[in-house]
Parts: structure tokens; C-alpha cells; sequence
């Protein structure tokens, strides 16, 4: 029997460190086809990490604070297990270009394994965004570029106060 899958929830996990106009773009198209869009953010502090998990939460949660069609959460563990705690078994995820196919193709089929009522659903970004990435917004903003237009407003305010106080420690 194929499996029907009801549930008008969505879950669109990543790293989101930090969450740029690429991941805006992804979440307002899935909304297009979901009634409800839970954006879950990895809890990994890695040694490369840029904003704590809780810093993310809090930045992201703050741009989404009038939408009642998204809801924002941080998630450790299987994405998987994530999914069944909020009610959901469609994951989202962007997909720019095929460079980031194989990725991506081995986490939906991963997760199929895990869980097959999981259905990966992968959504293209606007096209003057592919270029985009967290690790190129976390790059300019270290070098003193100028990230406006790339990243939400709570994101960019709080990436140059993060550098700022790295150029300028405070004087005793
Ligand atoms: O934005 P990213 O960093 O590419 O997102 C990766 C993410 C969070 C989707 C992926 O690392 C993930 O799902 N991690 C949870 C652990 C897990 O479930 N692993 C097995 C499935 S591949």
C-alpha cells in the first residue's frame, strides 16, 4: 500500500549558521504547499560554528515572531526522530545546484532508510540566490563585507555586533 501522507506539516532542518535570504526564500515556498512549516535547527556547536544553537533560535525565531505558519526549534539527535516529535514526515531542503545533489541525495535516501514514511521534498532557491551560502555569509561578514540584502534584518545586526567587538575589544 503506498503511503498517504496527510499531514500538512513540513520540516526544513539545517545548520542555519547564520540563516540567510536563500533559507527566507526556501521557507516562503514551502509555505506555498504546507500549511505549517517547522524550521529545525541542528543543536551542533561545532569548533567552526558562528552562532551558538540558542543564539540561532533566538535570530531566527525573532524573524518569524508574526508568522503563526512557521514555528522555529532546535533539535538534536536523528532528524528522523525529529520529525515524529513535531507530527511530521515531509522534510524540505533547498537544492541550489548539482553540486549539492549527492549530499542531499544520500541524506533523503539515508533517511528513507531510517524511517520510510519520510518524503524528502527538495525545493530550487530564486536563481540570484544559488551562489548563496552560510559559509560565504560567514566569510564576508569576518573580512568587513558588506552582507545587506543577504541575510535577515536580526541576522545582520547581530553579525556586526559579533565583529564588531572582534575589531574593537572593549577598553579598559
Ligand atoms: O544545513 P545543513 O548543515 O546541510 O543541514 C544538515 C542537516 C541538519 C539536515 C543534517 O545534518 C541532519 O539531518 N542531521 C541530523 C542527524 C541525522 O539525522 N543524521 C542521519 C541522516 S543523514
Amino acid at each position: 500500500m503506498p503511503v498517504v501522507h496527510t499531514q500538512p506539516i513540513a520540516v526544513y532542518p539545517g545548520s542555519f549558521d547564520p540563516f540567510h535570504v536563500g533559507h527566507v526564500a526556501i521557507v516562503e515556498r514551502a509555505k506555498e504547499i504546507f500549511a505549517r512549516v517547522v524550521v529545525g535547527i541542528l543543536d551542533n556547536t561545532g569548533k567552526e560554528a558562528l552562532f551558538s544553537p540558542e543564539e540561532r533560535l533566538e535570530i531566527i525565531s525573532e524573524h518569524y515572531r508574526r508568522d503563526d505558519r512557521v514555528e522555529v526549534r532546535s533539535f538534536s539527535g536523528l532528524l528522523v526522530n525529529f520529525l515524529d516529535e513535531v507530527g511530521a514526515s515531509i522534510i524540505v531542503r533547498g537544492m541550489r545546484a548539482v553540486s549539492d545533489f549527492e549530499y542531499e541525495f544520500q541524506m533523503a535516501l539515508m533517511n528513507r532508510r531510517l524511517a520510510p514514511h519520510v518524503e524528502t521534498v527538495f525545493l530550487t532557491p530564486k536563481e540570484e540566490f544559488t551562489y548563496l551560502s552560510s559559509r560565504l555569509v560567514r566569510e564576508v561578514a569576518a573580512l568587513g563585507g558588506d552582507v545587506t540584502g543577504l541575510v535577515p534584518d536580526p541576522v545582520k545586526l547581530r553579525l556586526e555586533r559579533r565583529y564588531r567587538k572582534a575589531t574593537h575589544p572593549p577598553t579598559r
